[in-house]
């Protein structure tokens, strides 16, 4: 019998494993565009993993040195897009798991004419972790992440502080991570988590601002009208203390990108 890895097993994720069948158009959106906007990227057994020693030069996919913004979660690319149009001084990567809502997400963009975006179809933890630098994402979005309400499944939650330590580790100087969400008690889950989070401080000292870009998605139509209050928070990453070993390297340089 052959022998199973046990990681396969034990991996908690913060997704549902779908099936990948899209619909025509789907097909159609995906045969015409993903060569050229979805960055493939080596996996270990499963295929929305990242492997450890997975490399991406974005300077390169991209054919520019700009800012990086990363999405985690971006479903079929809503405030992807949008924040895309109304930011084309930066490079952003997202990363979704579900192949139907990436081709969704690439027919969008060709509508759109966005030429700024890149999609990893895989595990953005992972991939936030393996294939960028330390403080080399000037932006992170993670918007109506899935809440996962039953207590046995909280675990699987994208917003947990061993992933606030590897954002905060992520995020260049000034760089910030914008969060949303209908669900008030994964939004009290997040603010209790990452008001916690040692490398991590709320410039607002509570709930943020609306992102003014950020548009209405599916999801946050499906709250408002079950009648849920949307919470947007943001956070930065906390300045290193003076005399403190701890670097933050390499230093991202004034644009926000990774020195060369
Ligand atoms: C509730 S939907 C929200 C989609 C989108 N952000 C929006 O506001 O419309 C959450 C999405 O995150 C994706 N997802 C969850 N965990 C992920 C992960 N670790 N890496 C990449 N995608 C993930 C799911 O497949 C799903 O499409």
């Amino acid at each position: 019998m052959p022998r199973t890895d046990p990681r396969i097993h034990r991996e908690v994720v913060s997704y549902v494993r779908r099936s990948a069948r899209m619909n025509p158009s789907q097909s159609k959106a995906w045969e015409a565009h993903a060569a050229r906007l979805v960055v493939d990227v080596p996996q270990r057994e499963l295929s929305t993993s990242v492997h450890p020693d997975a490399r991406v030069d974005w300077e390169r996919v991209f054919g520019r040195r700009a800012p990086l913004a990363v999405e985690i979660g971006s479903g079929r690319g809503e405030a992807l897009v949008a924040l895309a149009q109304s930011h084309p001084e930066w490079n952003i990567v997202a990363f979704e798991v579900f192949t139907p809502a990436v081709a969704s997400t690439l027919s969008r963009i060709s509508r759109h004419g966005v030429d700024n975006v890149r999609i990893v179809l895989a595990n953005g933890v992972e991939g936030l972790g393996v294939l960028f630098a330390p403080g080399s994402v000037a932006e992170l979005w993670t918007f109506f992440p899935d809440p996962w309400h039953k207590p046995r499944h909280h675990k699987r939650r994208l917003v947990s502080p061993e992933f606030a330590a590897l954002v905060a580790s992520r995020l260049a100087a000034e760089g910030a991570w914008r969060l949303a969400t209908d669900w008030s008690d994964y939004a009290e889950h997040m603010r209790a988590v990452l008001d916690a989070a040692p490398g991590l401080i709320n410039p607002h000292d509570g709930w943020a601002p609306r992102l003014a870009e950020r548009p209405i998605t599916k999801y946050e139509a499906r709250g408002l009208a079950a009648g849920r209050t949307i919470r947007d928070l943001t956070y930065r990453p906390r300045p290193p203390v003076v005399g403190d070993l701890v670097h933050r390297t390499p230093r991202p340089d004034a644009t926000g990108g990774v020195p060369l």
